[in-house]
């Protein structure tokens, strides 16, 4: 690691030791891959990043010098490809892999369902053959609660029945999670840790990296702050119906900061123990729409316009964690509330109103 001697965000915290190996972050120039960077080196860890930048932008390597200090090690290359990734593992010692990825558009997997299975699964069986050709025997999966399908009700625990998902998005999410459940049973030197994400929100305090779509924002906090900068006109909430308290959906939004922390439990976690796990991130607490809309404007002093059209298809009236797994086994729980979610989304909004595409 290389540090330029300039003053930093955080201070190294040197009581966790950094395991022999490096932490590969598969997919981990994204939204979430980029706070979990920032998490795990603060905790001592050592990172490198694979990422082909079709949903990222290169700019984030330097927005994480600026945050941390280091010049991170990061490879350009298509992690479904095993010759590429073959590189990545020959030239770094790695204790364990976090696999971010994947396409996470629920819409578009639905228009090209082929691209969606292929990428989400080659991603993972090139990445599972590296880790047995270079013997690294743990693996942080980003599932999501979308493997609890239609069927549940919240709020949702780790062991009730998954499946019945209602997208090919949903589904490679849930198939992974079979592929690594098998995988841990036939090899028992391997450690898998399967993090069901709730509603990721928020950004980095600095403003310095935060949730950057490439087209329109298909989820509610993103299209939020669009709509406040001024990028897009109004908010259509997608139906006033519900049998929730004011009729619109209830989500469990979870700040990409603790989020990105509950990584940083699960890789010691993985370390330390084998086989496969399963925990939801959430806070455990659900918001409406319109909740997260009056906080928003309440927190940033802004205004969001906003009509109620119709249900969108697929949607479900309320979906939140039962988090105390993740409390119990891996120490890990939700630190920022609504408000720091809320605060954190504009502040990065403000500072980059077209992403990373203006550095
Ligand atoms: N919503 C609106 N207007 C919008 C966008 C969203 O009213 O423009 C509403 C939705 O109807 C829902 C809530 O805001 O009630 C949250 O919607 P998001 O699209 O932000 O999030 P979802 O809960 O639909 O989806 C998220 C992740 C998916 C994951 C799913 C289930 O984005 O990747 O949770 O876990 F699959």
């Amino acid at each position: 690691m290389k540090n330029n001697g300039k003053e930093h965000m955080f201070e190294k915290n040197d009581e966790i030791k950094s395991p022999k190996g490096s932490i590969l972050l598969a997919g981990g120039a994204g939204y979430i891959g980029s706070h979990t960077a920032v998490e795990l080196l603060k905790s001592g860890y050592n990172v490198v990043i694979a990422d082909c930048h079709y949903n990222s932008s290169p700019v984030i390597y330097d927005r994480l010098k600026q945050i941390t200090g280091v010049d991170i090690v990061h490879y350009n290359i298509d992690v479904s490809v095993e010759e590429q990734l073959d590189r990545v593992f020959g030239e770094n010692e790695l204790a364990a892999v976090i696999h971010f990825a994947g396409h996470k558009a629920v819409g578009e997997s639905v228009r090209e369902p082929l691209n969606y299975y292929q990428n989400n699964l080659s991603t993972t069986f090139s990445l599972l053959r590296m880790m047995e050709r270079y013997q690294v025997p743990n693996i942080i999966f980003s599932s999501s609660a979308t493997v609890y399908g239609m069927e549940n009700r919240s709020p949702v625990r780790e062991d009730v029945k998954t499946g019945s998902c209602i997208n090919p998005y949903g589904w490679t999410k849930y198939m992974n999670e079979q592929i690594l459940r098998d995988l841990t049973r036939a090899n028992r030197r391997l450690s898998a840790v399967l993090l069901r994400y709730f509603n990721p929100a928020g950004a980095h305090e600095s403003g310095l990296i935060g949730e950057d779509p490439k087209d329109t924002p298909n989820n509610l906090m993103p299209y939020i702050s669009q709509v406040a900068s001024g990028r897009l006109k109004m908010l259509s909430i997608y139906g006033d119906d519900y049998d929730t308290p004011d009729g619109t959906g209830v989500r469990d939004y979870i700040h990409v900061v603790d989020l990105a922390k509950a990584h940083v439990k699960a890789v010691g976690y993985a370390l330390e123990h084998k086989g496969v796990e399963t925990f939801n991130i959430g806070t455990g607490t659900g918001y409406s729409v319109l909740e997260l809309v009056h906080a928003f404007e309440r927190v940033n002093h802004v205004r969001i316009p906003y009509r109620i059209t119709g249900r969108r298809s697929g949607d479900l009236a309320v979906c939140y964690a039962d988090s105390t797994k993740a409390q119990e086994i891996l120490g890990w729980r939700a630190q920022k509330n609504l408000e720091d979610m809320c605060r954190d989304a504009w502040n990065w909004q403000k500072k980059n109103p077209q992403g990373y595409r203006e550095a």
